[in-house]
C-alpha cells in the first residue's frame, strides 16, 4: 500500500472508530462531559499508534478497534482526574471538566470512561477472533499499565512537595505516568496482530522511548509554547510546583540566588504572570530550553533507531513520519 492511502485509510479507520462511541445518554449529568471530552478529540495518539502497530506486526488496523478505543478512553480518563489534580482549567483550548461542571462530575464521569475503557477491551478477543491467551496478555498489559500511570501520577504529586528531585526520579515518574500508556499502545496494537511475546516487548519498547520525549515535550510546551495551540495554559506547570524536566535541570545548574528565587516561585502555590516571565527566563538563560530540545530528539531518536529494526513496509514508514512529526508539534 502506498503512503498516502495507508494515511488516508488510517484516518477513515479512526474516524469510525471514535464517530459512533457506545455512550448511553443517561443520566446526561454522567454521559454529557463523557461525550465533551471525547468527542472534540485531541490528537488521537495513543490510538493511532495502536493501529499502526497492528499493521506493523501484520495484522489489520480495523481488527484493533476495540483495542484502540480503549486506550484512548483512558487517557482520556486520566485527563479528567488529572486535570483536577493540577488544578488546570483549560485543555484542548476548551474548559476542562471540572470547570465547566464541577470536581465530583469529573471524578465520576472520569470513572466511567475507565469502565468504558475496560468494556471495549473485553470486546476486543471477539472482534478479531484473538485465542483466549492473547486475550489474557491484552487484558494484564492493560490492567498493568494503568497501575503503572497512577504510579506516576502519585510521584508527580509527591514531587511537587519536594525541594529536589534527581533527574532519574523524574525519568521514572514520566516513564509511568506518560510512557506506559504509549508503551501498552503499541504493545496492544502487536498483540492484536498475534505477534510473539519478543515482538511485542519490541513495539513496547519504541513506545516508552516516545512517551518520554512526550512528555519532556509536553514540559516544555508547558513554559514556552503557544497557548492558542497547545490548547492548555502556559506556565501551568510553573505555578503548580511540578518538577519538571525544566525545573529540576534549572535547580541543578543555578546560582544560589536563582535557585532560590524559584524555589519560592514554584513553592508560592500562586505564582504571577511576572513571576512565571521570570522562571522562563532563568530557564533560557541556564540553557535548559535548548537542552530539553535536545533531550526531546534523543528519545525520538531512540524511538526511530528500534523502529528501523523492523523490516520495511508502508506501516513502518509511518510510524516513522510520525515520530518526526511529533518531533517538532506545538500542539
Ligand atoms: C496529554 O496528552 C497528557 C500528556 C501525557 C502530556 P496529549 O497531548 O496526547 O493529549 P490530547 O489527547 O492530544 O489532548
Ligand atoms: C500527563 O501529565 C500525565 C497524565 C495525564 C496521566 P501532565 O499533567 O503534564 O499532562 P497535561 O499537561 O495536564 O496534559
Ligand atoms: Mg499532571
Ligand atoms: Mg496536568
Ligand atoms: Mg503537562
Amino acid at each position: 500500500m502506498i503512503l498516502q492511502d495507508l494515511r488516508k485509510h488510517l484516518d477513515a479507520v479512526l474516524e469510525s472508530a471514535f464517530h459512533l462511541l457506545p455512550i448511553p445518554a443517561e443520566p446526561a449529568s454522567l454521559y454529557d462531559p463523557v461525550r465533551y471530552v471525547m468527542g472534540k478529540g485531541g490528537k488521537r495518539l495513543r490510538p493511532r499508534l495502536l493501529l499502526l502497530t497492528a499493521g506493523l506486526c501484520g495484522g489489520k488496523p480495523e481488527d484493533a478497534i476495540p483495542a484502540a478505543r480503549a486506550v484512548e478512553m483512558l487517557h482520556n480518563f486520566t485527563l479528567l482526574h488529572d486535570d483536577i489534580m493540577d488544578n488546570a482549567d483549560t485543555r484542548r483550548g476548551m474548559a476542562t471538566v471540572h470547570e465547566k461542571w464541577d470536581d465530583a462530575t469529573a471524578i465520576l464521569s472520569g470513572d466511567v470512561l475507565f469502565v468504558l475503557a475496560l468494556e471495549q477491551l473485553a470486546v476486543q478477543g471477539a472482534h478479531a477472533g484473538l485465542s483466549d491467551a492473547v486475550n489474557t496478555r491484552l487484558m494484564q498489559r492493560f490492567l498493568e499499565a494503568i497501575r503503572i500511570v497512577c504510579d506516576g501520577q502519585a510521584m508527580d504529586m509527591d514531587f511537587e512537595r519536594r525541594d529536589e528531585v534527581a533527574l532519574p526520579e523524574y525519568l521514572e515518574m514520566i516513564g509511568a505516568k506518560t510512557a506506559a500508556l504509549l508503551r501498552c499502545s503499541m504493545e496492544l496494537g502487536a498483540l492484536t496482530a498475534g505477534a510473539d511475546e519478543d515482538i511485542v516487548a519490541d513495539c513496547g519498547e519504541i513506545g516508552e522511548h516516545a512517551g518520554l520525549a512526550f512528555q519532556i515535550q509536553d514540559d516544555l510546551l508547558d513554559a514556552v509554547g503557544d497557548t492558542s495551540k497547545f490548547g492548555k495554559k502556559v506556565g501551568g506547570d510553573i505555578i503548580e510546583g511540578k518538577k519538571t524536566w525544566l525545573t529540576i535541570r534549572a535547580l541543578e545548574r543555578a546560582d544560589d540566588t536563582d535557585r532560590l528565587l524559584l524555589r519560592q516561585i514554584l513553592g508560592s502555590g500562586a505564582a504571577g504572570e511576572s513571576e512565571v516571565l521570570r522562571a522562563i527566563r532563568i530557564y533560557h538563560d541556564l540553557g535548559v530550553i535548548d537542552d530539553a530540545v535536545r533531550a526531546i530528539k534523543e528519545h525520538y531518536d531512540n524511538a526511530s533507531q528500534k523502529l528501523a529494526l523492523f523490516e520495511e513496509s508502508a506501516y513502518r514508514e509511518e510510524i516513522k513520519l510520525l515520530l518526526d512529526k511529533l518531533k517538532v508539534r506545538d500542539k
